[in-house]
């Protein structure tokens, strides 16, 4: 299914729009898989992720003219999920469940670890070379390996203290 890109939002001159040649026509192609474009909302918005590294008000803007939403829907949307990013973060993006039974297990160390290891002065701030975001986050579903850790799309199981510093090498 082709898509047509809309011009630029009003007062956003500066804006250089992310669904643009080959990126709209993969977009079309993911649009075809659904019944309707608006359905393609969530895949749009990740391609706007991988392309931009966060998701900001312009660009959410550009989604809904593109599917045919308006900006508060597109807005409702990126702020019910924490996977999409609304500011800028580092490189790698390090989530830690940090929900009662991770925590009785030791998460709040991990944590901890990650955040004196990165140099991230608190939980959402990014370290001072650019590489690292860490986060908190409820249940990731892996309660009988505590503690897990999401680095990226990567889910690692069974995180202490001791095993964060080689982590934090591995992403790099
Ligand atoms: S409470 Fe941590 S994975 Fe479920």
């Amino acid at each position: 299914m082709s898509v047509t890109a809309h011009p630029t939002p009003a007062g956003t001159e500066a804006y250089e729009p992310v669904f643009t040649g080959p990126t709209l026509e993969q977009l079309g192609e993911i649009i075809a898989r659904y019944p309707t474009k608006q359905a393609a909302l969530l895949p749009a918005l990740w391609m706007v992720q991988r392309a931009r590294g966060w998701i900001s008000d312009r660009n959410m803007a550009e989604v809904a003219e593109v599917l045919g939403l308006t900006p508060a829907y597109v807005k409702g949307v990126v702020t019910f999920y924490t996977m999409y990013h609304q500011h800028p973060v580092g490189k790698h993006f390090v989530q830690v469940c940090t929900t009662s039974p991770c925590n009785i297990c030791g998460a709040e160390a991990v944590t901890k670890a990650f955040l004196e290891t990165t140099g991230a002065k608190e939980l959402g701030a990014t370290s001072p070379d650019g590489k690292r975001t860490v986060i908190e986050v409820e249940c990731l579903g892996a309660c009988g390996f505590a503690t897990p850790v999401l680095v990226d799309d990567d889910f690692i199981e069974s995180v202490t203290p001791d095993k964060v510093p080689e982590l934090v090498r591995k992403y790099k």
